[in-house]
């Protein structure tokens, strides 16, 4: 009670201010997506969004020294595949050469301590622009399935640690573990995107890998914004399935999502906060209406206060950048 209690003493500088606070943001708690292409010297700037690039694997290489030697000690691979690769069963997905693989073989060679990420879904490979495999108009669930954990399985022979499926299938996460488990692969780890709700977000992503779906749209596997409960009951899913991490998705539109799954489980979150929060930042920075380095270090931290202690985040090298001035 007044004035025995004074809240403010508590911020009346920054020393006592960082003593008592509860989260911090360091370069320890990021993935940082790279996206990549085929190639020689590319690097080539994503429209939608201002300072994030492309690259083929020989400019990857470098990229991948630099967040290296920030401090940056995780990447999330998403590839960009030729159109006529595309097709309606997911077969260059599988395919050992392919730029998914070669690009975890090269960053595995450049930087072997480096924690690497792959996406796993059917979208870029997809002539329907789907997560899945189509039939009448409609994303068929578990000949889907089958495809990814092969896919899985695929990626971890190419080096990766963790296998990231973003797709949103029933019953994936079991299939992927089980083809690990039989082949051998029982450390290699399954990062789940286990809440990823049908966001308008992720927009500018789409551009990025030209996988926007060519029908419809993703309401069918994706969650609805609509619900809270059903994340509950996808994440643990998830786990009993054999996930190590799992993920809410978008991030700062769906904070309520972390902290619901903070509170009922102990397994790590990730949040991943998408293209559309990125372009929305650096779009209203460009025109001087916010302070870009304020407003990302506030978003970050409500991840974080969310119950949130991984980020996948494409301002990570922005972060990084920022702590080490
Ligand atoms: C595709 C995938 C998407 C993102 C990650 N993996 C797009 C989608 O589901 O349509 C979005 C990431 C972002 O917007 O930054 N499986």
């Amino acid at each position: 009670m007044y004035p025995l209690q004074r809240p403010r003493r508590l911020r009346n500088n920054a020393a006592i201010r960082s003593l008592v606070a509860e989260n911090t943001i360091t370069v320890d708690d990021f993935i940082v997506p790279l996206f990549v292409v085929e190639g020689k010297g590319v690097k080539e700037e994503i429209a939608s969004m201002p300072n994030y690039f492309r690259y083929s694997l020989d400019v990857l290489e470098e990229e991948v020294k630099e967040l290296w030697a920030l401090g940056l000690k995780s990447v999330l691979v998403f590839v960009k595949v030729p159109d006529e690769l595309k097709d309606n069963a997911g077969t260059e997905a599988l395919n050992s050469e392919g730029l998914m693989q070669r690009a975890v073989r090269k960053i595995k060679q450049v930087i072997p301590e480096m924690v690497v990420m792959t996406d796993v879904a059917l979208d870029p490979y997809s002539s329907y622009g789907h997560d899945g495999i189509v039939e009448d108009g409609y994303i068929i669930n578990d000949k889907t399935v089958e495809v990814l954990a092969k896919m899985s399985l695929s990626h971890a022979e190419a080096g990766a640690d963790f296998v990231a499926p973003s797709d949103m299938m029933d019953g994936r996460i079991e299939a992927i573990r089980t083809i690990l488990e039989d082949n051998g692969f029982v450390n290699t780890g399954i990062m789940s995107y286990s809440a990823k709700y049908a966001s308008a977000f992720y927009g500018p992503f789409r551009d990025a890998l030209d996988s926007a779906p060519g029908f419809g749209d993703k309401k069918t596997y994706q969650m609805n914004p609509a619900n809270r409960k059903v994340a509950l009951t996808e994440t643990i899913l998830d786990i009993q399935e054999g996930a190590d991490i799992v993920m809410v998705k978008p991030g700062l539109a769906y904070l309520d999502i972390v902290r619901d799954i903070a509170n009922e489980v102990e397994t790590p979150i990730a949040v991943y906060q998408v293209s559309g929060e990125y372009a929305m930042l650096k779009a209203a920075a460009e025109k001087g209406w916010l302070d870009h380095d304020q407003v990302m270090m506030e978003q970050l931290m409500a991840f974080k206060r969310a119950g949130a202690s991984l980020i996948a985040s494409y301002f990570a090298k922005d972060v990084a950048l920022l702590l080490k001035k």
